[in-house]
């Protein structure tokens, strides 16, 4: 299986509010999404899709109008997607002063544990750095430890609680923060885990693809 990152665009909604549904998150409605993909000003919203093959190399459509390929790059409008393959996990972030403030993530039951969560957070920290944050930000369920072990992998640290956080069963949230994303220090560590995170997936993609290093898997 073959997992790359796109930006999310309006009609991935349905699917992304399926694997939300699925994954026992707290219901996000189809305008708070279209908001917060527009905001690109302040916001990174990904999904991770999963195809079956890698692609053929074939260059995505350059046809745009240049209008639109100019504000693409300095990230007013999100760039158009070149796959029509299944929607397997999300993730979004917001720059909240100087923190890149995780808002969600989720992946689809049936795609855990094989570095699908991995990818999409890697994805929200190079939107994070787009953005210039200079710190990485979330709240968690103090109950949800397979996410806490995620993001302890990747420098968050918990700073605090925050009582009753969350309206469906008034549990606490656990408030974590990393240290400075812009330090050398933090840099090589995402290198690290970046390298680890491709061999992951590299190995997870067929015998015949893994023989050919220019098609490796994207690493966000
Ligand atoms: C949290 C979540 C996004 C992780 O996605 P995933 O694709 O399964 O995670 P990955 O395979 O990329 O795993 C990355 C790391 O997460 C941690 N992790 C993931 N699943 C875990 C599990 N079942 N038990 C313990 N640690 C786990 C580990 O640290 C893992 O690194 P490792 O493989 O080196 O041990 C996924 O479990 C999910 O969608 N959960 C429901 C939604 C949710 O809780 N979102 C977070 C809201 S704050």
């Amino acid at each position: 299986m073959y997992y790359f990152i796109e930006p999310m665009r309006e009609e991935d909604i349905p699917a992304v509010q399926e694997i939300e549904r699925q994954s026992q998150m707290a219901p996000w409605s189809a305008l708070t999404y279209r908001r917060e993909i527009r905001n690109r000003q302040s916001c990174r919203y990904v999904v991770a899709r999963a195809d079956t093959q890698l692609p053929d190399g074939t260059p995505p459509a350059t046809d745009y109008p240049l209008l639109l390929r100019l504000l693409q790059r300095i990230g007013l409008v999100a760039p158009a997607s070149t796959s029509t393959a299944p929607i397997v996990g999300y993730g979004g972030i917001w720059l909240n002063e100087t923190s890149g403030h995780i808002t969600t993530i989720a992946v689809a039951p049936a795609h855990r544990r094989r570095g699908v969560g991995e990818l999409i957070l890697n994805a929200l920290i190079d939107g994070a750095y787009e953005l210039n944050a200079q710190y990485l930000s979330l709240e968690v369920r103090v109950s949800n430890l397979t996410a806490q072990r995620l993001y302890l992998k990747y420098g968050f640290r918990p700073v605090g609680q925050r009582a009753n956080y969350y309206v469906d069963n008034h549990e606490d949230a656990l408030v974590m923060w990393t240290d400075p994303i812009t330090t050398t220090s933090y840099k090589e560590r995402l290198r690290e885990l970046r390298r680890q995170l491709h061999e992951r997936l590299r190995q997870q993609v067929d015998q015949v693809v893994v023989g050919s290093p220019s098609n490796g898997p994207t690493v966000g």
